[in-house]
């Protein structure tokens, strides 16, 4: 089985606003995709409110359920019947991961300490997209891959219960690959060692903390090390998911750029390993606040209101890129209302994403009449206070992408057009309906 496409649903976005209200946004997809993962490692029952109900996650529920750890939702709680660190099961078919590549990866490092077979597939982007980046290591420890060779879904791979510890150095700055090397070294008989020379999101380390394991990290040489403590056991906890910060950026950057415009999202992660948009659209002159700090299951939260505000083109520092890796093509659909060049440096890893987000994201601005170029890793556009729009953009199976521009549309002279909005619902279902009730236009 694999996944089918559905029918292309193209959308344009129009002139709009002002944009105006105070809402919420969906739980964040990457704490939602370990929530589930690590309450099927664990012991117990683990309860989970506010996860993102969107198809990549759900793809994931199916999948531990598949493995023998039910994830069933009870009013507005998830549950899922945890099965103990190398309890799951050998699931009767195919794990289909739809477009998602955290859902892949991470439970990559989950198979990896059970020995049975599992055969992974996924949609038509998702079958693009290197895995070897995760396999590498994880084969290091025991993971057998079935199909020698071969580096991209459909893949049947092969865990064992006698996985060996590794000390790793991430050749990428990559959260997913350091995410499966550690769950896979809960079932490593010994200390199983990640060395980041970036920081990248650390959900992962805070969630196995929050359910018993034993994980340290030190800064050595201006690297992390980031140590998992093997023949872990984890227990079943209450987890409450934040906002998604990487969706709320939609909501946000469209009040920024729509004349007259205030939009409050409330229960935002502000991790400051997600949060890299947040400041560079401060450096732009965006007026853009975190209100009432907290925090929240281990992870702060905040309340993120942005304004209308004339904004100015800025360098964004490639060692910024891994904080804001998912927010560059909304970023670039701004740029483009700026004055003056924005520089977005660092950008290798957006060309292995749902899609080449780099020349997606240049050829939707060029088809808008927006200057931009792509050199290297680079990225610049050329703001000039205003964007014609009028073209339509191909959106490559690539939720950002689509969104990005839907953004742009709302304040660019003509409407923007994007070919396909059904993948929105990977990340975002509630997408459009949310951007409607703040006064946003499409059609
Ligand atoms: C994610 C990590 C990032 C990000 C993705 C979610 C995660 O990918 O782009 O949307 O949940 O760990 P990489 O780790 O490959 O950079």
């Amino acid at each position: 089985m694999t996944s089918t496409p559905a029918a292309p649903q193209p959308l344009s976005s129009r002139a709009s606003g002002p944009l105006e209200g105070m809402v919420r946004v969906p739980g964040d997809k990457s704490i939602s995709h370990r929530a589930l993962m690590l309450g099927a490692l664990a012991t117990g029952v683990t309860r989970i409110k506010g996860l993102l109900e969107a198809e990549d996650v759900l793809n994931t529920a199916h999948s531990v359920t598949a493995l023998g750890a039910p994830a069933v939702k009870t009013g507005d709680v998830w549950e899922v019947t945890g099965r103990g660190t190398g309890g799951l099961v050998e699931p009767a078919g195919d794990l289909d991961f739809g477009n998602s590549g955290t859902g892949t990866r991470l439970m990559m490092g989950v198979i990896a300490g059970h020995s049975f077979t599992v055969r992974m597939v996924g949609d038509a982007s998702l079958s693009r997209r290197p895995m070897s980046r995760v396999l590498k290591p994880l084969k290091q420890m025991g993971l057998e891959v079935l199909d020698e060779g071969k580096e991209t879904l459909p893949l049947r791979v092969r865990g064992t219960a006698d996985l060996v510890p590794i000390d790793y150095e991430l050749p990428v700055p990559s959260a997913q690959v350091k995410s499966a090397v550690l769950i896979a070294g809960l079932m490593a008989a010994g200390e199983t060692t990640v060395i980041e020379r970036e920081a990248t999101r650390d959900h992962t380390e805070r969630m196995l903390r929050y359910f018993g394991a034993e994980v340290r990290s030190e800064v050595r040489d201006g690297k992390t090390r980031i140590t998992v403590k093997g023949d872990a056991e984890l227990e079943g906890r209450d987890v409450t998911v934040p906002g998604d910060p990487s969706s709320a950026a939609f909501l946000l950057c469209a009040a920024l750029i729509v004349p007259g415009s205030e939009v409050t999202v409330e229960g935002v992660l502000v991790n400051e390993t997600r949060t890299g948009l947040y400041t560079t659209l401060r450096e732009m002159g965006g007026d853009v606040a975190f209100l009432n700090e907290r925090e929240e299951g281990g992870e702060p939260i905040a309340d993120i209101r942005a304004r209308f505000s004339k904004l100015r083109g800025v360098r964004v520092p490639a060692a910024r890129a891994p904080s804001m890796i998912d927010e560059y093509p909304v970023l670039a659909a701004i740029a483009a209302f700026a004055e003056g060049e924005t520089v977005m440096e660092g950008l290798a890893e957006l060309k292995v994403k749902e899609s080449d987000r780099l020349a997606a994201t240049a050829a939707g601005l060029h088809a808008n009449g927006v200057e931009a170029r792509v050199e290297g890793d680079t990225l610049t556009v050329r703001g000039r206070g205003k964007v014609k729009g009028g073209g339509t953009v191909a959106t490559h199976l690539d939720h950002r992408i689509a969104m990005a521009f839907l953004t742009m549309g709302l304040a660019s002279e003509e409407p923007v057009t994007v070919d396909d909005t059904t993948m929105i619902a990977t990340s975002f279902p509630a997408f459009r309906g949310l951007m409607e009730g703040l006064g946003a236009r499409y059609a």
